[in-house]
């Protein structure tokens, strides 16, 4: 794992922008796994600053991570929306090339082989962004999910749909399902960049990167993956060991 540890937020998701816009340049048709929730928005405001500068997507495939079940792609809380409204609508994107779960599939278990095979007839997913839930989630790979897990059907946790609250009316309101690519299907990314911003993070932060590989903190199965690199706040770095030694290395990559 490369771990940048970045004085703010802001500055982590503009690197992990140039990490991705860098990517599409030299690649045009780069498959790119993709994330919901607050933590990529900025990136996500980068990724479309470079579309107006003249960065061409109209080539790249897209991917997300997960999906509401029993949500339709309609929905104002559908990932689907919030992936319209937070990026696709924004970037010269081919809308075919853009792929989220159904959350209204009947046969959820063809949907998600599906879509699994999807994935594989595009080449793989070349960079997969994610972020990390405060129980330790990549996806919707809960605590207890296996390191080998694929694209499923996954019963979200208490804390989990607490978090997402916000989002919603009332808490009665969050699914408690969602349909999520494995742990294994996330490990087959060509890259994976993670980014982990704000307190409420530092604790999974430092079971994910410091700890032992555990089904029970599920980011930590990216230490397995040969070329992750995780992009950290000072808020979400708080409780990390070697946390000088991941500020110098962020304050002297090569160029
Ligand atoms: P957040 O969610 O970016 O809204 O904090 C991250 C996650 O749950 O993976």
């Amino acid at each position: 794992m490369d771990i940048i540890l970045c004085p703010t937020a802001e500055e982590a998701s503009l690197r992990a922008a140039a990490l991705i816009t860098n990517a599409v340049r030299a690649r045009p048709a780069t498959v790119l796994g993709l994330a919901t929730g607050s933590t990529p928005l900025r990136l996500y405001q980068a990724l479309i600053q470079a579309c107006r500068d003249g960065l061409d997507f109209s080539r790249v495939r897209t991917f997300n991570l997960d999906e509401y079940y029993g949500v339709a792609p309609d929905h104002p809380q559908s990932y689907r929306r919030f992936m319209n409204e937070h990026l696709f609508d924004h970037l010269n994107l081919n809308p075919a090339n853009t792929r989220v779960p159904d959350g209204l599939a009947r046969d959820v278990a063809a949907h998600c082989a599906a879509y699994e095979a999807e994935m594989r007839a595009a080449g793989g997913v070349d960079i997969q962004v994610l972020g990390i839930g405060s129980d330790g989630h990549i996806g919707f790979n809960e605590p207890g999910s296996s390191l080998a897990s694929r694209t499923r059907l996954v019963a979200l946790t208490p804390q989990t749909v607490s978090d997402n609250a916000r989002f919603f009316a009332t808490v009665d309101e969050v699914p408690r399902h969602a349909i999520s690519m494995g742990i294994g299907t996330i490990l087959e990314a060509k890259r994976c960049v993670m980014l982990c911003f704000g307190a409420n993070k530092a604790k999974a932060v430092r079971a994910a990167l410091e700890g032992g590989i555990s089904q029970f903190t599920p980011a930590s199965a990216l230490q397995m993956h040969p070329d992750t690199t995780v992009f950290l706040d000072e808020a979400a770095a708080a409780d990390l060991q070697l946390k000088e030694y991941y500020r110098w290395s962020a304050a002297n990559q090569p160029a």
